[in-house]
């Protein structure tokens, strides 16, 4: 793979998070697609509050971005004492776990950066193999994205029309991305491909973000309302539905951003194939199904205000769009079972979304 087959801004690669010493490094993701700007994280705490307020959001990147965190932890603790450092690592790891609840790859990340230092014999050692596991991790999110490009663009036909919802591309990876993959590399095929972006209220991730990745890789796309979604595919006008996941259960159910389930089940209506694309770190085999994934609620704040840029002053700010002392409710994610699903595009393959399919994955 050479450099221009990466996610290039500007002509220039970016990850969407790395490190850099002690500093978490990512893109300001609440600032585009009107400013592309990098930010700075000190500490694990800062770390912590960026996936929280969504600074970092996506399962990929949020999973790359708390193995970060815990090595900054890692970084942070005193040496002296074994068992306090120990315990500095360890409410570290807490705080983090708290930030965000669905998305699994969080705490695949939290989990195996914490082994990594409870393992070592050493404060000194700990620290280097809290650094070293966290870059594998994210080296590892974006080769598993690339495969799932690899399998993925075999289901895209010439002049495929397609529909995404939510932002499972690069932003939402360390590169590449899960549900984007496939089309960068039917573009980088020679395939004409045209996507449908649902917008996705409230945070807009596909209008926002989407969108500005498309825009970047020259791909035609449009934006439509949730609610058109249906409409097209009821008219014939899109041909296969790919999707990205927050958490996939043993048995094959997803959970994925609100709005999914509506999707999945239209699709199934209308005869549309509808796939999930995935690393191996979103599946909880643990989660028997997906009756037994936490779905986040978020603040009633985020459906009540938008936030967009005045292109006569050329600010961005937000507006409230219901009156002002109506209640919201804000699920952030939703369950679309299994039964919807046609299949789920893995970096090793294809697969049915079924207990059995996906127990040979793992085995
Ligand atoms: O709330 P977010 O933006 O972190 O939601 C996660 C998502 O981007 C989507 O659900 C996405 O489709 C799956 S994550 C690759």
């Amino acid at each position: 793979m050479n450099r221009a087959d990466k996610m290039m801004v500007n002509g220039k690669h970016y990850r969407t998070v790395w490190a850099e010493g002690s500093v978490v490094k990512m893109i300001n993701q609440p600032k585009l697609p009107h400013k592309f700007e990098i930010i700075s994280l000190n500490t694990h705490k800062e770390t912590a509050d960026a996936i929280s307020t969504m600074k970092v959001r996506g399962a990929g990147a949020i999973g790359a971005t708390a193995g970060y965190a815990i090595a900054q932890a890692a970084i942070e603790a005193q040496t002296d004492n074994k068992e306090s450092f120990l315990q500095y690592v360890q409410d570290a790891a807490e705080t983090v776990r708290a930030t965000r609840p669905t998305a699994q790859n969080l705490f695949y990340a939290v989990e195996k950066v914490l082994a990594a230092v409870q393992n070592a014999s050493s404060p000194q050692e700990a620290k280097n193999a809290a650094v070293k596991t966290a870059q594998e991790i994210a080296d590892e999110d974006a080769e598993s994205c690339q495969k799932i490009g690899e399998h993925g663009e075999k289901l895209i036909k010439d002049n495929s029309k397609i529909s995404t919802h939510c932002n499972a591309g690069w932003l939402a990876f360390v590169d590449w991305g899960s549900a984007l993959s496939p089309i960068y590399a039917a573009k980088r095929a020679g395939k004409n491909v045209f996507v449908f972006v649902d917008e996705t209220r409230p945070r807009c991730q596909g209008a926002r973000l989407t969108a500005w990745e498309l825009m970047q890789e020259k791909i035609p796309h449009a934006v439509i309302a949730d609610n058109a979604t249906g409409h097209y595919m009821k008219n014939r006008e899109i041909d296969l539905v790919i999707v990205g996941a927050d958490r996939i259960a043993a048995n094959g159910d997803i959970a994925n951003k609100i709005g999914t389930y509506s999707s999945a089940v239209v699709a199934k209506e209308n005869g549309i194939p509808f796939y999930v694309a995935s690393p191996l770190t979103t599946f909880d085999l643990k989660c028997e199904s997906g009756e037994g994934i936490p779905l986040e609620e978020r603040s009633e704040d985020e459906v009540k205000y938008m936030f967009g840029l005045d292109e006569k002053t050329g600010e961005s700010g937000r507006v409230l769009i219901t009156p002002k002392d109506s209640d919201a409710k804000n699920p952030s994610f939703d369950v679309t079972p299994a039964k919807y699903i046609t299949g789920i595009i893995t970096p090793k393959g294809i697969v049915k979304p079924s207990a059995e399919e996906i127990k040979k994955l793992f085995s």
